[in-house]
């Protein structure tokens, strides 16, 4: 087997060269046809017109190519803390962003969403490995203790003005669970900015110290596994909620009462039931991801965090469960709330360097980190409503299919002419795959008939 070596260090040129030399082995396309030609300006056909644009897309990450296109799109009339947002997203799901819409809607005719953070602090973990007995690390530990501070104060000066830095360091006793194994426990608050590179920076240089301080004075061996920030962070929360008369829902669909009952019994099932609380989650992340994308966030982060939130939160002692809850209390107001652990920056990583997470966040009105954690939970919550009026009423078939028409005609080879007709032809009945072809041909055959 034979490895390349120093991939990474070719042009794009060579690289996307050398790409297609292989897309043309493995596909079997006829090497003499003019096809890797074709390709060639084809995957250049999505760089970006301005070269320095697309050379600011090509630096974000190695081996780049050609930029892979995602719709961006806006989500008008959200209503939060009684000021009106257009929320920017990003997203390839069908339906997601019409729910949205229709849920924002709905809601701002209903006194608008209202959130709160709770928190914003963030954790980094130092692990590490001593023959230090455990009677004895506390003492090590706190002797280490202002070494580690001094070790962060260069790379945490510019933090400190923007009125972040650290909220603690604790040293926790891991030795019962795994001989000779301790963390230190860093919390940090970063202002504006994820701050997950100066949480890491600031981690490495703490280990450091602690290893120089723990050998220098004891003489004894620390052996430092790894040193880096936690994406569990119960403690950066946020929460959401609404709240409207059960009576004004009532009208709001054509199960009438029924609907808040229902509604209500959808929650439950997903605070109870594993399986149903992961995809009722998953729809509140279809929301949340679209504009963590749309402003240059890092979901990765924030799914890991919520799920594990949804696992370990003291809401949930047993389990896996809903993020959301709704309930009807005795004056009869529906209330609906997500509370969700949300590391957003809106300041350093390419919020300011992608010139599309720039102009979402200028849309949003540059907003704070913490603002911006309200508009996402936010988000989260109109788009758990909407699923579950969905699920609840409908089903979510009707919708999601009839968005997803034209990715079906697509894959049939349909002309945008065709896919007007076929739109048509549907209406408001059902739509499968199997219809949609139906459809296609019969509007072919009927055209081939036409004189
Ligand atoms: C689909 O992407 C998301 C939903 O399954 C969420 C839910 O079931 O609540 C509709």
């Amino acid at each position: 087997m034979q490895l390349l070596s120093g991939f990474s260090t070719w042009s794009t040129e060579e690289k996307l060269g050398w790409v297609l030399d292989e897309w043309m082995k493995r596909s079997g396309a006829d090497s003499c046809s003019g096809v890797r030609e074709e390709m060639l300006s084809w995957m250049k056909s999505f760089w970006h017109v301005n070269a320095p644009t697309q050379e600011i897309f090509r630096n974000f990450s190695e081996n780049n190519l050609s930029n892979f296109f995602l719709p961006y799109g806006v989500v008008p009339n959200f209503l939060l803390n009684d000021r009106m947002y257009i929320v920017p997203v990003v997203t390839e799901e069908s339906s997601v962003v019409a729910a949205l819409s229709k849920s924002a809607k709905f809601w701002a005719e209903h006194g608008g969403f209202h959130a709160r953070v709770l928190g914003t602090e963030k954790l980094g973990q130092i692990h590490f490995y001593s023959r230090i007995p455990a009677s004895e690390m506390q003492k090590v530990f706190d002797a280490a203790l202002p070494a580690l501070k001094e070790a962060a104060v260069p790379l945490l000066s510019r933090m400190k003005q923007r009125g972040g830095g650290i909220t603690k360091i604790d040293l926790l006793d891991k030795t019962t669970e795994e001989p000779g194994y301790y963390q230190i426990r860093v919390g940090f608050t970063t202002a504006d900015a994820m701050g997950a590179n100066l949480i890491n920076s600031v981690l490495e240089e703490m280990a450091q110290a602690l290893k120089e301080f723990v050998g220098c004075e004891t003489g004894s061996n620390v052996d430092i596994i790894m040193a880096i920030l936690s994406n569990y962070t119960p403690n950066c929360l946020v929460e959401s909620w609404v709240s409207c008369p059960a009576l004004s829902l009532t009208k709001h669909t054509h199960l009438g009462e029924r609907f808040v009952e229902r509604f209500l019994k959808a929650v439950r099932i997903a605070e109870i039931d594993v399986g149903r609380a992961v995809t009722h989650n998953k729809g509140i992340y279809n929301g949340i991801d679209a504009v963590i994308l749309a402003t240059g966030n890092d979901f990765r982060a924030v799914e890991a965090q919520g799920h594990a939130y949804a696992s370990s939160s003291p809401e949930s002692p047993a389990g896996y469960r809903s993020l959301s809850k709704a309930s009807v209390d005795e004056q009869g107001i529906f209330h609906f709330c997500l509370k969700i652990p949300l590391t957003l920056g809106t300041v350093g990583g390419i919020t300011a360097v992608h010139p599309l997470a720039k102009f979402s966040l200028q849309l949003l009105g540059n907003p704070s980190a913490a603002e911006l954690m309200q508009v996402v939970a936010s988000v989260g919550l109109a788009q758990n409503f909407a699923a579950i009026q969905s699920l609840i009423t409908t089903g979510i078939q009707q919708g999601h299919m009839r968005m997803h028409i034209y990715n079906m005609a697509k894959q049939l080879g349909a002309s945008p002419e065709e896919i007007l007709a076929l739109r048509r032809a549907i209406g408001t009945d059902t739509v499968t795959h199997s219809r949609v072809q139906y459809i296609l041909e019969e509007i072919r055959a009927r055209r081939g008939k036409d004189p």
